[in-house]
C-alpha cells in the first residue's frame, strides 16, 4: 500500500459511508463517527481509515504525518447547485427587494436574471473568470471541495459557451472540481419577448447540441416557474436534452406550485432543485422516483419567502441535499456553512441529517457518488478539519467560518 499522508489524531470522524443509494429517512439521520480516527492517503486517495495507532502498520520512511490535533474531520462540503459564473452584481435591486416588490415582477419588468444577462454578455473572458475565481477561493476556505456551476447569463450561442468554458478553465485552474450544467432555458432573453417559441426552438435544435457536441457540460436545467418556462415547455426542453445524453435537473415549484415536482419524477431528473410550493403528490413521486430535493434555503431566507418542507420530504422518504443557490439575484452568499445552519434553522433539519444532505447526498446530486462524499477506501482524499468538538457545534454556532483545514485530492490547501 503507497501511503503519501496519514491525518493521524482526528476526534471524530465523521465517515458518512452508506449503502448504494442516497440516504432517506432513518439513514439520513445516521452518520458513521469514528473517536480517535486517522486515514491513510496515497495517490489523493483513502488508503485506510482506522484508529489509535495502528497506522504505524502501513506507513513507511516517505509517509508524511499530520495531526488533526483532536478535532472533527468531514468529507469535503459539496455546492450541488451554483450560478457561479456570472457578469457583475445586482445591488441596485436590492432596496427594491427590501421594499417588498416581488423577484419575478423585477424580473418582467426586464431586470433580475435579464439584468445579469447584460453583464454577462458584455464581460470578457478574463472578467468572469476572475470574479468566478474569487467566490471559488471564498468556498474552498469554508470546506467547499466541489461544486456544480450553471450557465443561464447568456442565452445566446456564444455567451453559454463562454460561461461554460470559463468553468472548465476553473475546473482545471483551482482545487475545488466543478460539475457543469447548461442552463440555456433559464429566462427569454429580452432579443425574444414575445416570441418564446422561437427562442425554444434554437436553445433545443442549436445550442444544446452544440453545447454537447462540445462537451462543454453534463446536466441541462431548466427554471420552471409561473411567467418563465411553463411545464410543458420545461418537459419539452428537458426530454429534447435526455434525449441527446444530458442529465437532468430542474428549478422546480420555487415560487408557484406548478407541478415542477411532478414533472421532475416522470423525467427521472437526478435533482430537483428549491421546491418551496411542491405539492404533496410531487413529493410523493419524487420518493418513488428516487428523485433528489436538492433544497436551498439561504434563497428563502434572502427572498423572504417560506421554507421547503423538508420535514415532509424526509417523512415520505425523499432523498435531501442542500446547496447555496449561489447566484447574484436570489442568493449572493457562497457561504454553505450558513446554508447548514439555516438547514437546520428554516428546514428543521437535523444536524445529522444537514451534513449527509452536503456531503454524500450532494454527491448523487451531481452524480459523482461513486468519487466524493464520504471517507471510503477509494474515493478521492477531500476532507475538512473542523475547529469544533461535534457536529451539532457546526450548525449551533452560527454565521461563523469553523473550517481550520481543508485538504482536496490529499494535499492541504487551506491551512
Ligand atoms: O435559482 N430561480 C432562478 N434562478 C436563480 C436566480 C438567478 C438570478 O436571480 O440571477 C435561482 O434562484
Ligand atoms: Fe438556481
Amino acid at each position: 500500500m503507497k501511503v503519501d499522508l496519514v491525518i493521524k489524531n482526528i476526534g471524530k470522524l465523521a465517515t458518512m459511508r452508506s449503502g448504494k443509494n442516497p440516504k432517506v429517512r432513518e439513514q439520513m439521520n445516521e452518520i458513521e463517527i469514528l473517536e480517535n480516527a486517522y486515514v491513510a492517503i496515497g495517490d489523493g486517495k483513502f488508503v485506510d481509515i482506522g484508529q489509535g495507532e495502528s497506522y504505524k502498520k502501513i506507513i513507511n520512511q516517505n509517509s508524511k504525518i499530520d495531526d488533526a490535533d483532536g478535532l472533527l474531520v468531514t468529507p469535503g462540503l459539496i455546492d450541488a447547485h451554483t450560478h457561479l459564473v456570472h457578469g457583475g452584481s445586482r445591488e441596485n435591486e436590492f432596496s427594491k427587494k427590501i421594499s417588498g416588490v416581488p423577484y419575478i415582477d423585477i424580473l418582467k419588468q426586464g431586470g433580475g436574471i435579464l439584468s445579469t444577462v447584460k453583464s454577462t454578455r458584455e464581460s470578457a473572458f478574463e472578467e468572469l473568470y476572475h470574479k468566478a475565481r474569487k467566490s471559488l477561493d471564498r468556498m474552498l476556505e469554508l470546506g467547499v471541495t466541489t461544486i456544480e456551476s450553471k450557465s443561464g447569463y447568456g442565452l445566446d450561442m456564444d455567451t453559454e459557451i463562454k460561461q461554460l468554458q470559463v468553468s472548465h478553465k476553473l475546473s482545471k485552474d483551482h482545487p475545488i472540481d466543478l460539475v457543469h450544467t447548461f442552463l440555456g432555458a433559464h429566462a427569454i432573453p429580452v432579443e425574444y419577448k414575445g416570441n418564446s417559441e422561437k427562442y425554444i426552438e434554437i436553445l433545443v435544435n442549436e445550442i444544446m447540441p452544440k453545447i454537447k457536441e462540445l462537451e462543454l457540460a453534463e446536466f441541462c436545467d431548466v427554471f420552471c416557474e409561473e411567467g418563465v418556462f411553463s411545464i410543458t415547455e420545461s418537459e419539452a426542453i428537458l426530454s429534447k436534452a435526455k434525449e441527446i445524453g444530458y442529465k437532468l435537473k430542474i428549478h422546480a415549484d420555487e415560487i408557484e406550485s406548478l407541478g415542477g415536482a411532478e414533472l421532475s419524477a416522470r423525467l427521472n431528473c437526478i435533482s430537483s432543485d428549491h421546491l418551496m410550493a411542491a405539492s404533496e403528490e410531487g413529493i410523493k413521486m419524487m420518493a418513488k422516483n428516487n428523485v433528489i430535493a436538492n433544497l436551498l434555503p439561504a434563497t428563502s431566507f434572502n427572498l423572504n419567502k417560506s421554507y421547503a418542507n423538508a420535514r415532509k420530504m424526509i417523512d415520505l422518504g425523499v432523498p435531501i441535499a442542500l446547496s447555496s443557490d449561489y447566484n447574484p439575484g436570489s442568493c449572493p452568499s457562497e457561504n454553505l456553512q450558513f446554508v447548514m445552519q439555516l438547514g437546520c434553522i428554516g428546514l428543521k433539519m437535523t444536524p445529522y441529517e444537514v451534513l449527509n444532505a452536503v456531503t454524500i447526498n450532494a454527491a448523487y446530486a451531481v452524480d459523482r457518488q461513486d468519487e466524493i462524499g464520504s471517507i471510503e477506501v477509494g474515493k478521492k482524499a477531500d476532507l475538512v478539519v473542523f475547529d469544533a468538538p461535534n457536529i451539532e457545534y457546526l450548525m449551533y454556532h452560527f454565521g461563523v467560518n469553523h473550517a481550520n483545514k481543508v485538504y482536496k485530492d490529499g494535499i492541504l490547501v487551506v491551512d
